[in-house]
């Protein structure tokens, strides 16, 4: 089973840029960003920022170089304007209005769920719940299947590499339920751990989650190794999708899990807005979790009952520009072809690795981009004797943008041994050259550090 609809393997990584010149300064370099393509998808980052305006402008006077779309992504124009349009000519409340506005609000947000259901290969619409982000999409299903199925001695399977937001829900529900939890640890090159997997797997396996592709290691998970080992004993799989749908084509039936989750802003979609994929057999098992309009069928002054899924998750009146925008982006990077998407992203995340590795005093984590199943195009760094935040705010003072911390991978960290790292993370519309002005700039941080004798 493949994950990766139509992606080619993971690339050999020995990458030449179009312009790589380590000794032109990258001030000069800040001058021209785009590069003539030399591979079928290498121009792509070039072309497809056109499309999106907050990356024309200088942050301390250097051209923004944004390197943070692991935390969040830019909105393309299409995203933008899907939501200006919906508040200047058909701003409305849906579901519940026969007036024009209503239906019309109605009509798109209800197709926003479509563009959702068919970017990520679900049987149905009604597959797709929509929640504020990923975090609420965990929670629900921890609060409704979770609390509905779990008892003393059951056992949840995560892994050390989780987000914060895949571990807490769970231990939350752990501590009310009584059920135990057990971590997948890493193998020598920071993946998975599959046989750990398997060996943690015993009859009381009731929930295996685990995230899709790390938010920090860039490691890709083998769905199919967890999909055959949850199976063995019956027991659920949630993958954390919230680092893979808005990179590479998702097809859920072909995973073979019982939930996904990812939030819109990752996705160039805005903020307030991600989704729960279930299969709908299961979603209908699941009791609502947050009660209110719009979730019930009929409401009595002691009891209600419920309406179907999804509306059953969908209490209030929910996200509405924010959904719109979000099937705006579904269909902008649908147009773009998420195996295109994927390709580039494989090669500028190769040229991004082998830029930094590169550089003395430089660790990487994750698997190298040879991995099996390749890595993601960002890369979690430390270099040797500076603290990640110090590094991350002398990129600011150059106009680039990378995250610093624990990036809501706080036992990953310690698990490193490391309090902190810095990530620089790509999307679609980087470029090469962004790259090199990022190794430029992180090079003349390193040199400023020594020259304080800080290294
Ligand atoms: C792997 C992973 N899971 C979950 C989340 C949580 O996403 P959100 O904060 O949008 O709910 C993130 C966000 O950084 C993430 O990278």
């Amino acid at each position: 089973m493949d994950t990766i609809r139509g992606a080619a393997g993971p690339p050999s990584c020995s990458w030449t840029p179009p312009s790589q010149s380590s000794s032109r300064s990258w001030r000069r370099r800040a001058a021209s960003v785009a590069e003539a393509p030399s591979s079928s998808v290498s121009g792509l980052g070039a072309a497809i920022r056109k499309d999106v305006p907050i990356l024309e402008q200088s942050i301390n006077g250097r051209p923004l170089v944004y390197l943070d779309n692991a935390a969040t992504s830019q909105k393309p124009l299409a995203v933008i304007q899907a939501m200006d349009d919906y508040y200047r000519h058909y701003n409305s409340n849906v579901h519940r209005g026969v007036h024009t506005l209503s239906a019309k609000a109605t009509t798109a947000y209800e197709e926003a769920r479509g563009k959702v259901a068919r970017f990520v290969g679900a049987a149905s619409d009604r597959e797709i719940v929509f929640t504020r982000n990923a975090s609420e999409a965990i929670n629900l299903v921890a609060m409704t299947w979770g609390m509905d199925n779990l008892k003393p001695g059951d056992e949840i399977i995560l892994s050390v590499a989780e987000h914060h937001s895949n571990l807490v829900p769970w231990q939350l529900v752990a501590q009310k339920t009584g059920a135990v939890l057990k971590h997948v640890r890493l193998t020598d090159s920071q993946e998975l751990d599959m046989q750990h997997l398997r060996e943690l797997v015993t009859p009381s396996t009731k929930l295996i989650s685990l995230v899709h592709v790390s938010n920090m290691l860039g490691a890709v998970l083998d769905v199919e190794a967890v999909v055959d080992a949850a199976r063995s004993v019956g027991a659920k799989v949630l993958l954390d999708a919230c680092q893979s749908v808005p990179h590479m084509a998702i097809d859920v039936r072909a995973l073979g899990v019982d939930w996904i989750v990812a939030s819109g802003h990752k996705a160039m979609a805005p903020t307030g807005i991600g989704f729960l994929w279930g299969r709908y057999e299961l979603l209908e098992t699941m009791p609502p979790w947050m009660g209110g309009g719009e979730m019930i069928q009929d409401v009595f002054l002691d009891h209600s009952t419920y309406a179907a899924p999804p509306a059953r998750f969908e209490a209030g009146t929910p996200s509405i520009a924010e959904a719109i925008g979000l099937g705006a982006a579904c269909d902008y990077l649908a147009g773009i072809g998420m195996e295109q998407v994927h390709a580039y992203e494989q090669e500028i995340g190769c040229y991004l690795y082998e830029r930094l590795a590169a550089l003395d005093k430089v660790t990487i984590y994750g698997p190298p981009p040879s991995a099996k199943r390749g890595r993601a195009s960002l890369a979690s760094f430390n270099v040797g004797g500076l603290h990640a935040t110090d590094v991350s705010t002398l990129l600011d003072t150059a106009g680039v943008a990378v995250r610093s911390g624990h990036h809501c991978t706080q036992p990953l960290h310690r698990h490193l041994g490391i309090p902190a790292s810095a990530r620089a993370s790509c999307y679609i519309y980087n470029t090469f050259q962004e790259v090199d002005l990022f190794i430029d700039a992180l090079k003349e941080t390193i040199d400023f550090f020594g020259e304080m004798g800080m290294e």
